[in-house]
């Protein structure tokens, strides 16, 4: 059985999941070249879904989409707003999200998006059988049934889903039962979200920027007493209220995520875009990630006890906050935790397509071990892709040793092989490489190649058998979305990957699932004697990561990387540049 799985707004995505399996999985915005690719339908991606497993479209027995559709058609969500709209005052920009969703979201409309794309980008097919699943549900599919987990408590936090923020789930064997929920207008994640435009940053981009910048920020007494009542404990000592009247309900002069009451109760201006960033930011962003993580761990503590499960599954979007994700892992709350590696809307995908198969076939899959679930390309493309562009390059008999070697001497790599990882993080497919001994090197791939802000951290990609040497508290963490404490070791050996508040946000490499990497860090370790590499994807700020040999061969030449190591073979630039003789110098 053929489902494919499809989601459709910030950062769409498609996968293929076959036999009960997760085949392929592949972001729109690779393709496509245009970061996040807002809104697209994720055409070219259930295409290289398809293309990766030999099928067309004809073979595909079911789409799936992680959204409750008949839940906007057949009124449950008009409803859902109109009992919202009677607590609150008028605010018509809710209103407006409100009537937008409706439409969006309902049947006809979904089913004609879905139509229409298919028909131009493959022809004129019939229309195809398409299942809905709950959002939220989507989440919880992708957190547990990839996990290791016969049984964990599950819990997904979002901005928002159909009407939920929060969910909270019994997953058993091939189950998941709904014990609790919190609805909008009570979200973590849009209150995130707000904090990340009151600081400068585009919301559902930016976050990641906030929870870097939180790091150096200050306890901040005035801070903490405002955010205390934007949100709060509820009542039952357990749930979180967030007070709507600081993110909807008043006027919007500066952003429509936040009103102008929020501004006056921190009695401070929203920065701009671009404007310097001062203490008082860092401050605000460190509140801000403090109140998110307490919140989270008051809720996770009460079902903890409440249930007696040990084992944590995480998903939605906020599950990308690595510092929380860091705290649960440091709480001890439970005995093991998993977070889905892509817990955003994104990987809901996945998780409609999981939810699906397991309703048709009372299946779930295999647990997951990697996420090189994108398209990969042979030596003979890449050949070819380099001759095509007349490039000088070098066929190595060992590639990992060769790439080693230069890393060793400072140099900065791209390096691309195998099958492109899925979800935001680089993990050893498509990522910049660099020598984490020297802060020099860090400095380096910052200024000459990926343009970042001075507070955001550079990630290390270590064997997995290392991480109890340069670590105090890691455990295998394949997909890098959660920090350790570095050990002293670390912080002497490669300080470049070790953030200003002494983590790292670490992927633990395995020879099984990603045998040349691996290879490449034993390489490394030989040459310098540490097995860890700085790890950064592989794309200039703005851009999505590369996907293709012809996109990294332009963004190789389009920056400071030094060498580019691809399948095999090695590109290097010339270290000094080209003398020109004078009979050459154009007059
Ligand atoms: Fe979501």
């Amino acid at each position: 059985m053929n489902i494919i799985g499809y989601f459709q707004g910030i950062d769409p995505a498609a996968c293929l999941v076959r036999d009960g399996e997760l085949a392929a999985y592949i972001e729109e915005e690779r393709l496509v070249r245009y970061k996040h690719a807002p809104g697209l339908f994720p055409v070219r991606a259930v295409e290289a879904c398809l293309q990766q497993a030999g099928l067309t479209l004809a073979d595909v027995d079911a789409f799936a989409y992680g959204w409750d559709v008949p839940r906007y058609t057949g009124g449950t969500m008009r409803a859902f707003y109109d009992r919202l709209n009677a607590q609150a005052p008028h605010d018509e920009g809710t209103r407006r999200w409100q009537n937008g969703t409706l439409s969006w979201f309902n049947e006809a409309n979904v089913k004609e998006r879905l139509r229409l794309a298919l028909a131009r980008h493959f022809g004129a097919p019939a229309p195809p059988t398409l299942c809905f699943f709950p959002h939220h549900a989507s989440h919880a599919a992708a957190a547990f049934f990839l996990s290791p987990f016969d049984e964990a408590l599950v819990c997904t936090i979002d901005g928002s889903g159909d009407s939920q923020c929060v969910t909270l789930w019994h997953g058993h064997g091939e189950a998941l039962d709904l014990i609790h929920e919190i609805e909008i207008p009570h979200s973590l994640g849009w209150f995130y979200a707000a904090l990340t435009e009151f600081l400068g940053f585009a919301a559902y981009d930016g976050e990641y920027k906030v929870m870097g910048l939180a790091a150096y920020g200050r306890e901040n007494l005035a801070f903490r007493q405002a955010l205390a009542k934007v949100v709060f404990p509820a009542e039952n000592g357990f749930d979180y209220r967030v007070e709507p009247r600081y993110l909807h309900h008043g006027p919007h002069t500066f952003s429509g995520r936040f009103t102008d009451h929020l501004v006056e109760l921190l009695g401070l201006p929203p920065r701009a875009p671009g404007a310097l960033i001062e203490a008082v930011h860092e401050d605000l962003a460190f509140e801000a990630q403090r109140l998110l993580e307490r919140n989270v761990l008051r809720l996770l503590r009460h079902f903890r006890e409440a249930t007696g499960l040990r084992h944590l599954c995480l998903g939605g979007g906020v599950a990308l906050n690595i510092k929380m994700n860091s705290r649960l892992h440091r709480s001890g709350l439970f005995n093991d935790l998993f977070i889905c590696p892509i817990p955003n809307d994104a990987g809901t995908a996945i998780g409609a397509a999981l939810g699906v198969n397991r309703r048709l076939t009372s299946r779930r899959p295999a647990p997951l071990r990697h996420v090189y679930l994108g398209p990969a390309y042979d030596d003979a493309e890449v050949e070819l892709q380099l001759q095509g562009c007349g490039l000088a390059y070098r066929r190595c008999d060992d590639i990992a040793e060769a790439t080693a070697a230069l890393l060793a001497q400072g140099k900065v790599v791209g390096w691309f092989q195998g099958a492109m990882e899925g979800g935001p993080r680089a993990l050893g497919a498509r990522s910049i490489l660099a020598d984490p001994r020297m802060v020099e090197s860090r400095d380096r791939v910052n200024a000459a190649i990926k343009f970042r802000e001075y507070w955001r951290p550079f990630c290390p990609s270590m064997t997995e058998e290392a991480v109890g040497r340069f670590t105090r508290d890691g455990t295998r963490a394949p997909f890098m979305i959660l920090a350790f404490e570095a050990s002293d070791e670390a912080h002497r050996q490669v300080p470049a990957v070790v953030h200003v508040d002494g983590t790292m946000r670490v992927q633990t490499v395995e020879e099984g699932t990603n045998p040349r990497f691996y290879r490449l860090l034993k390489a490394f370790e030989r040459q310098t004697g540490v097995p860890v590499l700085l790890n950064t994807s592989f794309n200039v700020k703005g851009e999505a990561i590369v996907c293709s040999p012809r996109d990294a061969l332009r963004t190789f030449w389009s920056t400071g990387l030094d060498a580019l190591a691809i399948g095999n073979c090695l590109v290097e630039k010339p270290t000094t540049p080209l003398p020109l003789k004078p009979e050459e110098v154009i007059r």
